[in-house]
């Protein structure tokens, strides 16, 4: 018989994780409340990055612990296909209030991964409903993140990300991404030089034929790959395009979504309205595993012919809609509805700038970036090791009681809209003695 020690960290394959260095040295957290996580040696360490973009109402939250506790005690499961349960369908209600006016119908997930999957799935069934099935060729951007499936690594576009999984899909092409900092170095906000890039959809139109382009897919603020900020006037001309192409707008929002740049969604703070929404990890706080795919009447409808007896779409997950999950959705938007999050994100974010680009004399500083309560610190990387400099301001951080996030040779910051101002000047200390003592 094969004995496993109690504490045997083998068996784990830990996800995007350097497994060989955590296991020799881990990191382990056992709790948290607030702005806190407590480690297993009993350290307080503050959440510099709401989990993983996730935890946009900070840890523990009474209402949403109160109603999955509720929850799991009185309907633990339903069936997702051919039922129903009353939660779902008040969730849906939900967020299509909160939602930008033209969307009106929600896909439930269990992951941003998959409500990628099933958007792009929805965009290509949805042009084949309308009779114009040619259009099945998908169009992502260089350095977007969609999540891990292979839908959207195909329309992603981090190489480490794609290169060892196969040839993906077909019919794949990728607008550039918008990184310049040659022009827009420590801007706050959106810098003013990238516009132009969206005009890259008409070379792409050109070379494959407009009417064989089903959707275009791009975060509206670029989150994995370190933090990417849109052009000002870059995300209004993808609209233009798209609409000119007969193309369909997909926005990412799954770290965008749920306040994090100070209104409910992206689309409502560039005013730009895509026709398909993809949200996750903010919508149920992260507390319990759950994405939404939030689409217009028209996408919806061009479903809705044929027999009323027979199934419209041929899509759909064991946990679509999954009870408790509703159940945390809800406590969440209330949380977020009730203590104004949202409003408070947008309140704190000019005091949030001022502490990052505070540390612009910083040593080893080449690009800090900025907008809602996101912040991005790009370090110069350490020749012919990219990634180290980062990694260990990483390390140093998180002994000093700060978790931050890296990606690349970036430090990524996202805490909870709850943060307080201290705890943003907290975060700004511990990043400047870090980066004063880093190699
Ligand atoms: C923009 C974006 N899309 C999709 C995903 C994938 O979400 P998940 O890890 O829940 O599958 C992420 C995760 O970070 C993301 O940032």
């Amino acid at each position: 018989m094969n004995m496993v020690k109690p504490n045997d960290l083998n068996a784990f394959w830990m996800p995007f994780t350097a497994n060989r260095q955590f296991k020799s040295a881990p990191r382990m957290f056992v709790a948290a409340d607030g702005m806190y996580y407590t480690t297993a040696e009993g350290r307080e360490v503050l959440d510099g990055t709401a989990g993983l973009w996730c935890c946009n109402a900070g840890h523990k939250r009474p209402r949403i612990v109160e109603a999955v506790q509720a929850q799991v005690a009185e309907l633990d499961y339903a069936p997702a296909f051919q039922m129903g349960h009353p939660k779902a369908f008040e969730l849906a209600n939900r967020l299509i209030g909160m939602a930008p006016d033209h969307m009106a119908h929600v896909f439930y997930t269990n992951s941003g991964s998959e409500s990628v999957e099933t958007a792009l799935k929805l965009a290509l069934a949805y042009h084949r409903a309308k009779g114009d099935g040619a259009r099945t060729r998908l169009i992502g951007r260089e350095r977007g993140y969609h999540g891990v499936n292979f839908g959207g690594i195909s329309v992603g576009g981090i190489v480490n990300n794609r290169k060892v999984f196969g040839s993906l899909l077909t019919g794949v092409d990728h607008l550039p991404h918008t990184h310049l900092p040659d022009h827009n170095a420590f801007t706050r906000g959106q810098p003013e030089h990238g516009a132009h890039l969206a005009d890259e959809i008409e070379r792409i139109a050109a070379l494959h034929g407009p009417e064989t382009i089903a959707a275009v897919i791009v975060e509206p603020v670029a989150g994995s790959t370190g933090v990417l900020i849109p052009p000002k006037g870059y995300l209004e001309r993808l609209r233009e395009l798209c609409t000119k192409h007969g193309i369909l707008l997909i926005f990412d929002e799954v770290i965008t979504g749920f306040g994090r740049l100070g209104s409910a969604f992206a689309a409502d703070h560039f005013d730009v309205k895509p026709d398909i929404m993809v949200t996750a990890k903010g919508l149920t706080n992260g507390v319990i595993p759950m994405g939404a795919v939030m689409v217009t009447p028209e996408i919806h409808d061009a479903f809705m012919h044929g027999p009323e007896n027979l199934i419209e779409l041929f899509h759909g997950y064991t946990y679509s809609g999954n009870p408790i999950a509703a159940a945390a959705g809800l406590a969440t938007l209330e949380t977020y509805r009730e203590e104004g999050l949202f409003e408070r994100a947008a309140e704190l974010a000019p005091y949030w700038e001022d502490m990052l680009h505070g540390l612009k004399d910083c040593r080893h500083v080449i690009d800090i970036r900025n907008i809602g309560l996101i912040g991005a610190i790009e370090l110069q990387p350490i020749a012919g090791q990219p990634t180290r400099r980062a990694f260990q301001a990483f390390l140093d951080a998180y002994d000093r009681g700060v978790l931050i996030r890296t990606t690349g040779d970036i430090i990524a910051l996202s805490p909870p809209l709850i943060i307080e101002k201290a705890q943003i000047d907290r975060i700004g200390e511990t990043l400047r003695e870090v980066l004063t003592a880093l190699d």
